[in-house]
């Protein structure tokens, strides 16, 4: 006969294959800090219940806050090799620090509203952790943009010269997406900050207790209201892996266009030593590392969000026990956001940007679009002055000649309009300035928009 609180029903042991696969301590030990508050703060309830007299109360709470000292200084060694999980486990080593008060604390809870709490807990701190680092990343992208603003580079579409656009019209591309990831995980806490505790079971606690003292102790928004629910819901797990995703993509994305831009071929961003690494056969080498394992580790998060999804898809009501696998998935995303969040703001702070690459780079044929326009606004019909430029362009193009080398004069023999088109209409200039729309790379625009981002930012610190 084992010695789990559980085996009063029991005549055998558990045979230890099994107990190797039913014991989760050895990833749910990262909720002992919540696991610990939650039972100061329950402790008190049962002690208002006078469940536990006042010196129990105490040395329930001095015993806790050893254990927790215990943790942080040896970690899982603690524990006897055959704990169940966290809240067993800290259950157990209080039981042998205290005696028989620690065997009262489970009263009218339930480890199915306890892992539930525990977890919303978690993830509420580790939320609040990624959105720090996100405000950081922030700052960090509007300094690039603000400090680079006279730059000036080819913009792709398919990978291939589309137009051009200001640098910091294009880093400002990535404050937006990274901004609404802000968001994202803002709105959530609403959905994550909500107390199961109480629900015990599945039925409710049959104890008095106050679900608002709890609910303040634990620094909770709200309490949930159906213990059904609040037993089984992993709904907030989901949106977290969703919105971790999603800015993994986001990531991901500048991952890939900055190890694109950091090429031999393109020469436009210079990484630094710190985020790059050697080859061990090819003395010549720097390779773009963290940008690529940010990239790849997009893949790894994603595979969490689906295998979390999976765990949970077809489960019959309340609490089964395939919930102990929504842990690990989830744990396992937040370090790797986490981490990428950081090495990213490294990777931008220690950036070095080769201008006149960036400048020299810009295919005259991008201009091709403002010839169109030009005839377009002297009342030709858009699909026509795209025929025309067309001819142009493959004009150039067999001619060996430089787009933007063409004077007026010889624009004229394609069509009359182009008269008093000038001969600067194809510097970066006039592109720039032509396109002085909100949210276009015009410079006033642009610096318009730039002044946006700072009031959107300061919006965020202040809150
Ligand atoms: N370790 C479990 C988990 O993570 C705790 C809850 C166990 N509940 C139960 N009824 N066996 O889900």
């Amino acid at each position: 006969m084992s010695g789990k609180a559980w085996s009063g029903r029991f005549t055998e042991s558990n045979s230890p294959l099994f107990e190797k696969m039913n014991r989760s301590l050895d990833f749910d030990i990262r909720l002992f800090k919540d696991d610990i508050a939650l039972n100061k703060a329950y402790s008190k309830e049962l002690h208002r219940l006078d469940i536990l007299t006042a010196d129990e109360l105490k040395s329930i709470h001095a015993g806790l806050h050893e254990i927790e000292t215990e943790i942080e200084e040896k970690g899982i060694f603690i524990f006897p090799e055959d704990t169940e999980d966290i809240h067993m486990g800290i259950e157990s080593l209080l039981t042998a620090k205290i005696g028989d008060a620690a065997k009262k604390i489970h009263s009218g809870k339930s480890r199915n509203d306890q892992v539930a709490t525990d977890i919303r807990l978690y993830i509420t701190g580790q939320v609040e952790n990624i959105r720090n680092e996100l405000e950081t990343l922030l700052s960090t992208i509007l300094k690039l943009v603000e400090d680079n603003q006279d730059a000036v580079m080819p913009g792709f579409t398919h990978l291939r010269q589309a137009q051009p656009v200001s640098f910091s019209h294009y880093i400002l591309s990535f404050f937006y997406p990274v901004l609404r990831d802000f968001e994202r995980f803002t709105d959530s806490l609403k959905r994550i900050s909500i107390m199961p505790l109480g629900s015990a079971a599945l039925a409710g606690s049959a104890y008095h207790l106050n679900r608002e003292n709890l609910k303040k102790d634990l620094g909770f928004h709200k309490i949930s209201q159906n213990s059904m629910d609040a037993v089984m819901a992993r709904d907030f797990l989901m949106e977290t892996l969703s919105n971790i995703s999603i800015l993994s993509l986001t990531l991901s994305r500048l991952a890939e266009d900055f190890i694109i831009f950091s090429s031999e071929q393109y020469g436009f961003l210079i990484l630094s030593d710190k985020v790059t690494t050697g080859s061990s056969i090819m003395p010549n080498k720097k390779n773009p590392d963290s940008l690529e394992l940010t990239r790849g580790k997009t893949g790894r998060i994603l595979g969490n969000f689906v295998s979390l999804f999976t765990v949970l898809k077809g489960l019959p009501s309340t609490y089964n026990k395939d919930l102990q696998e929504d842990k690990e998935s989830v744990f396992d995303s937040i370090d790797s956001i986490i981490d990428v969040l950081r090495v990213t703001v490294l990777l931008i702070e220690t950036l070095k940007i080769d201008k006149n690459r960036m400048k020299n780079s810009i295919d005259p044929l991008s201009f091709a679009t403002e010839l169109a326009d030009y005839l377009a606004k002297k009342g030709l019909p858009f699909r026509e002055a795209h025929h025309i430029v067309g001819k142009i362009v493959l004009d150039c193009i067999n001619n060996g000649k430089k787009l933007t080398d063409l004077k007026e004069k010889e624009l004229m023999v394609y069509s009359e309009l182009f008269f008093s088109i000038g001969d600067d209409w194809g510097t970066i200039d006039t592109f720039l300035s032509n396109r002085e729309i909100s949210g276009g790379t015009g410079k006033e625009a642009v610096s318009h928009s730039i002044k946006e981002a700072k009031v959107l930012l300061s919006k965020i610190n202040n809150n």
